[in-house]
């Protein structure tokens, strides 16, 4: 094969976990026979849906010399290289033609592949799982299987509501995470004269117990210093209100809320485009307040006031960040963003060992913070 591929690889690193799925574009941006450009651990992709509209992920990089797909053209079925006229299935990456050979040169294209990745449509999001990078300047080959599907929200009805938020964040994966899961700043960040003010800051205790690659946040009955929840109390006519909450590595949040016969689900993810930069997806599914007309436009409403706090003022960090300044965990607050840290070292231990991942907690755990 005239070869002269070689892609730059890019090696695991403590940031970008691979092996993983991430959330790539909401669903609904992407339409049939279109081509949509998006980056997730600086790798670019080019995604799509076929006829069907089953969707797919290539390496927005052409195998040949490089040349980014996007721009190609797309027949709902093969995507065309805009330089040279080369074919790729868009499914598993495979080439189906290279225009300039003549009848009588032997070149297997069918050994030729576009980078290709795993690709999984799930509660209004466009999913991409990125294997670990192969040894650098192998060049593509058959498309890597994903082991598990892409994370889907918990139901607990057949009949809910579903809706998406998000915001991109100037700062690392790391950040955006720790950030996400840091309970001492909602006081300060997300101060609303609906839901609290800075003066409603008391001692709280959370159990927390670890759960296969993170931890959770025992079910608990939620701060009753919010007035949303006192709300939701009185209309489920619920005697008891459970929250729990999840974080699952590489990224992923969940937290459900259940009173009686209602619930409120979400799975939020905080994704790696680069280095420097992650962007936050909320998806939310509930079957709350459902024949209330104005509901889901009020939900969208609380949580992008939070989610825009949040983007604010990560926004400001990242300008301190800039100077590389020098950081402190403490406890108990910082003792979630603590384990985070260890799961991700662990994990990657794992991986250079093939040993069994070891869990950074060695079981429950209660913390006291105020907030
Ligand atoms: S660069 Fe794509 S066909 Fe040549
Ligand atoms: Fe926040």
């Amino acid at each position: 094969m005239p070869e002269l591929d070689l892609p730059q690889r890019q090696a695991t690193d403590t940031l970008m976990l691979t092996d993983f799925w991430y959330r790539a574009l909401p669903a609904d941006r992407v339409h049939r026979n279109q081509l949509h450009k998006a980056t997730l651990l600086e790798l670019p992709l080019v995604i799509g849906r076929d006829r069907q509209g089953k969707p797919f992920a290539l390496r927005d990089s052409c195998p040949h010399r490089g040349m980014p797909l996007n721009s190609g053209h797309f027949d709902g079925e093969n995507l065309e290289c805009p330089y040279h006229g080369w074919q790729f299935d868009v499914h598993n990456g495979q080439c189906q033609l290279i225009p300039s050979l003549t009848s009588d040169q032997t070149l297997k294209i069918d050994r030729i592949y576009a980078g290709s990745y795993p690709c999984e449509e799930q509660d209004n999001f466009i999913w991409v799982y990125i294997p670990d990078p192969g040894p650098a300047g192998a060049g593509f080959t058959k498309p890597t299987e994903a082991h598990e599907p892409a994370p889907a929200i918990e139901k607990f009805s057949s009949k809910y509501k579903l809706a998406y938020l998000q915001a991109e964040m100037p700062v690392s994966i790391d950040h955006g995470i720790i950030g996400l899961m840091d309970p001492a700043h909602g006081p300060f960040v997300h101060q609303a004269w609906w839901w609290r003010t800075r003066h409603s800051i008391h001692e709280k205790q959370k159990h927390f117990e670890p759960i296969p690659n993170g931890f959770r946040m025992s079910a608990h009955s939620p701060s009753s210093n919010s007035a949303p929840y006192k709300l939701l109390r009185l209309y489920a006519d619920a005697d008891s209100i459970t929250t729990t909450i999840d974080f699952v590595l590489p990224n992923v949040r969940t937290e459900t809320i259940r009173a009686g016969k209602y619930w409120f689900s979400s799975l939020t993810t905080v994704t790696p485009i680069a280095r420097t930069h992650c962007r936050i997806d909320v998806v939310a599914a509930w079957n709350l307040f459902q024949w209330v007309p104005f509901v889901p436009g009020l939900l969208k409403f609380v949580f992008g006031k939070f989610v825009e706090q949040d983007r604010r003022t990560m926004e400001m960090q990242a300008e301190g960040l800039k100077h590389n300044p020098h950081l402190m965990l403490i406890d108990d607050a910082d003792r979630p963003a603590k384990w985070y840290f260890q799961l991700k070292a662990a994990y990657l231990e794992a991986k250079r060992t093939g040993q069994p991942m070891k869990h950074p907690m060695q079981g429950p755990v209660t913390l006291k913070w105020r907030s």
